[in-house]
């Protein structure tokens, strides 16, 4: 199916006001959006327009019970200078098992792709290349019906805007078991890319700023004894540079596209991965070993994010410095080169626009 798009192009660039080498994550959006809508049933022709504010009506129950999903993903200018996209195709996947799990319509692989790329082509210019940097794209649906009883919408809007990017994370961070609070439990949502489920986080993340952290690590919601996910990304545990652990897709964890890219590109390099139920105590046990020897969390926007220390109990236990990283290190420039086309794309991941 071809989609139609209308094209409302702006007529006064800002790409002036962004300085590209001092880019703040998520603070500056380039010139155009995507946008359609979802009306009886029926996808509608899709727009692109000018950045900017949307016209909703207040009772709409993305705003009052959280249906509401969203991806994160990123352009990159290749060796050509022509922009691309990373695994684009995953997470169009990805939004659709969300959608499922929310009560909210399929979007067809033409619009979400499409549109993608019709946008992505149109801002080309706003897609930085100083190391690290990238054009993240932000794609989300959100329940639009004018009606505040509890049910599920009849309407609603799907969206795509872009923000040049640098690392989400400048630096390693310090990361606090959450032992209080849930993310997610067997049943619930937690493999979706749901608002909610990032909402949930902000009062932890907040108590454990107080205390110095940066982010936390989410345990399983019976226990408490087994690592989940961060706030912001999947997790992974290097033993002694041989040995990598990542807690299995248990339905309660998001299943990253950068995870999954991690993945396959260290099972090629010969690591032995174990994917389960991971527990703290053994973590913590092999880091008053010394024999953990890296820790990152994974994800579109911090790509790896080095971890710098684990605060369990009230310890932190902390890990190797940034540049001994043998592993966490390899998997960005890997990952990053692909994106970029500094490195061979041997899976197939990068997708022209
Ligand atoms: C992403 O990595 O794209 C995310 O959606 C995480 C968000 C906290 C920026």
């Amino acid at each position: 199916m071809a989609i139609s798009i209308k094209k409302n192009k702006t007529q006064a660039s800002r790409i002036h006001l962004c300085d590209f080498e001092n880019i703040e994550f998520g603070k500056i959006f380039s010139d155009h959006m995507f946008k359609v809508d979802f009306i009886d049933g029926k996808w509608q022709d899709g727009e692109i327009l000018p950045y900017g504010e949307i016209l909703m009506a207040p009772s709409i129950s993305a705003l009052h019970y959280g249906q509401a999903i969203f991806e994160g993903m990123k352009a990159f200018k290749g060796a050509d200078g022509n922009p691309q996209l990373f695994r684009p195709l995953e997470n169009f996947k990805r939004l659709n098992i969300s959608a499922a799990r929310m009560g909210m319509p399929q979007i067809p692989e033409e619009i979400f792709i499409g549109g993608l790329k019709e946008l992505v082509s149109l801002d080309r210019d706003w897609i930085p290349t100083k190391e690290g940097s990238a054009l993240y794209l932000r794609p989300f649906m959100f329940a639009t019906d004018d009606f505040v009883g509890v049910r599920p919408s009849s309407n609603y809007c799907f969206i795509i805007f872009c923000c040049p990017v640098n690392s989400y994370y400048p630096k390693p961070i310090k990361v606090k078991v959450e032992q209080k609070y849930v993310r997610a439990s067997d049943g619930m949502a937690g493999f979706a890319k749901a608002a909610g489920n990032y909402g949930i986080s902000m009062l932890p993340s907040m108590e454990a700023k107080k205390q110095g952290y940066d982010q936390i690590i989410w345990t399983d919601g019976r226990t408490h004894e087994h690592v989940e996910e961060s706030g912001t990304t999947n997790l992974f545990f290097v033993i002694e540079d041989k040995l990598i652990l990542t807690p299995a897709l248990d339905g309660n964890i998001l299943e990253g596209i950068t995870r999954d890219s991690c993945l396959q590109l260290l099972r090629k390099e010969g690591y032995t991965i174990e994917e389960r139920k991971i527990s703290i105590k053994e973590i913590i046990a092999y880091a008053k070993a010394g024999k953990l020897s890296d820790c990152f969390g994974t994800g579109t926007a911090a790509i790896i994010a080095k971890i710098a220390a684990i605060g369990f109990e009230g310890i932190d236990y902390e890990l190797p410095p940034a540049e001994n990283r043998k592993v966490s290190n390899w998997l960005f420039k890997t990952i990053y080169g692909i994106q970029t086309s500094t490195v061979k794309d041997e899976f197939n991941w990068i997708e022209k626009v």
